[in-house]
């Protein structure tokens, strides 16, 4: 659509609508390089001499070390896809927290001539794909990019969402892109080489999405906790489907998938977790901080009244009979002034989405609602509250 006018004999004015649509491809499989497993197959059936440049997480080339001896098999059975180079680098917060890994990334691309007709792999956790991610996204301005979630947390939330980043001036997720990945490919075999705690706290975005948006499998998470504990495999790879398909659907019918408003329920209980992972200098990960994040915001939602003190208690019990964290010094630490320093992550929190303050709070189990302003002294009997909850737990 154009719309065209002369405003008056100085200015003309056209205004032309872009159309452009993604296809958000999320597949979900076991063992995805065998030669059996037709997944790849399928995603990359109409392409010819495409070339592919693989990065892996060093941690998984060392949990997988026939890891390159399957993808080279994949390979030499698919010639129409012709690969480069299967390139190791560091993963982990650290990753984010410096230029270098991306740099490498960007160097590895350059020098195999990776061009916007090819492919980039990425294989790994959140972390390393929102790194490997953002040099896709902008080397050449911007490379196809599959990418293979290895955490929990990646193959619940970021892997399938659309943005990548690192992180600068201290701040989280600084520097970065929204980008539509070319394809995610959820394997669950990777799952299980993660310590059986980090496995656990990696479930806390499936709560946060049923929390905010399904109430039905919140319901289906508390009917399963044991089992989850456990980390039974067709329990916590249901719930890794579930929770993907959620963000990936709120990403592409939600009406924002590019955060152009200032909501953004994804994010629950992410200003605090956000910055709690700041003050504690990445000694929390991102699922514990969220975590304590989540368990905050809903105690917080109930001492507002938006939600009853029965469903909250429901919540916080849920998290800590899968033995997820409540609470962390690095929720407590002061600023100069004697404030609690996390209540410095609304103002950055608002000024990463732009527009008005807004923080998304439950209404009920599986309903979120927008509020504009946060109470400091609400926030800090929540942490009290938490805090003492989490040692009856320990005792
Ligand atoms: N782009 C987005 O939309 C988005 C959304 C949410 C979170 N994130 C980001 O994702 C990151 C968190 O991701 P994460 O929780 O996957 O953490 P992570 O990538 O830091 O991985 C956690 C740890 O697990 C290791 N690891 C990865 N896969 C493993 C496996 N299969 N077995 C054993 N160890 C393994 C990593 O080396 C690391 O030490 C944060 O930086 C967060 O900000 C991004
Ligand atoms: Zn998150």
């Amino acid at each position: 659509m154009i719309h065209e006018r002369i405003d008056d004999e100085h200015m003309q004015s056209i205004d032309l609508d872009i159309p452009v649509t993604f296809k958000h491809r999320v597949r979900l499989t076991k063992d995805v390089f065998l030669a059996e497993n037709k997944v790849l197959g399928g995603l990359f059936r109409k392409d010819k001499d495409a070339k592919v440049i693989i990065f892996v997480e060093n941690e998984i080339t060392s949990h997988f070390p026939a890891l390159e001896k399957e993808l080279l098999n994949w390979f030499s059975c698919h010639s129409h896809l012709s690969l480069t180079i299967i390139f190791r680098a560091e993963g982990g917060e650290y990753c984010k927290r410096s230029e270098a890994v991306c740099r490498e990334v960007m160097d590895a691309i350059e020098q195999n001539k990776i061009d916007r007709h090819s492919y980039v792999w990425a294989i790994g956790g959140g972390a390393f794909l929102d790194v490997v991610g953002f040099a896709a996204a902008t080397a050449h301005r911007g490379i196809r990019l599959v990418r293979f979630p290895t955490t929990t947390l990646a193959q619940g939330d970021s892997g399938v969402g659309v943005k990548n980043g690192i992180n600068l001036y201290r701040k989280k997720n600084f520097l970065g892109t929204f980008a539509v990945p070319y394809a995610v490919v959820n394997d669950f075999r990777f799952l299980y080489t993660q310590s059986k705690q980090a496995c656990r706290e990696g479930l806390i975005e499936a709560i946060k999405v049923a929390l905010v948006k399904d109430g039905d499998f919140f319901h289906w998470i508390e009917r399963n906790v044991d089992e989850l504990r456990e980390l039974s495999p067709s329990v916590l790879e249901e719930s890794v489907t579930r929770s993907a398909i959620l963000h990936a659907k709120h990403i592409a019918q939600g009406g924002d998938p590019f955060e152009m408003g200032s909501s953004r329920p994804l994010d629950y209980g992410h200003w605090a977790a956000h910055k709690a992972e700041q003050i504690s200098d990445f000694r929390l990960t991102h699922a514990q901080a969220v975590c304590v994040g989540v368990a905050l915001d809903t105690l917080y939602s109930s001492k507002k009244g938006f939600l009853s003190e029965e469903k909250a208690m429901r919540v916080i019990h849920l998290l800590k009979k899968l033995g997820l964290p409540l609470c962390d010094e690095a929720f407590e630490v002061r600023n100069t002034i004697g404030n609690l320093a996390l209540l410095d992550g609304l103002e950055e929190f608002r000024e990463h989405l732009g527009g008005e303050l807004t923080v998304l709070l439950l209404h009920d189990l599986g309903q979120g609602m927008d509020v504009h302003e946060i109470d400091g002294e609400i926030v800090e009997e929540c942490l009290e509250t938490l805090k003492s909850i989490s040692i009856k737990y320990a005792q």
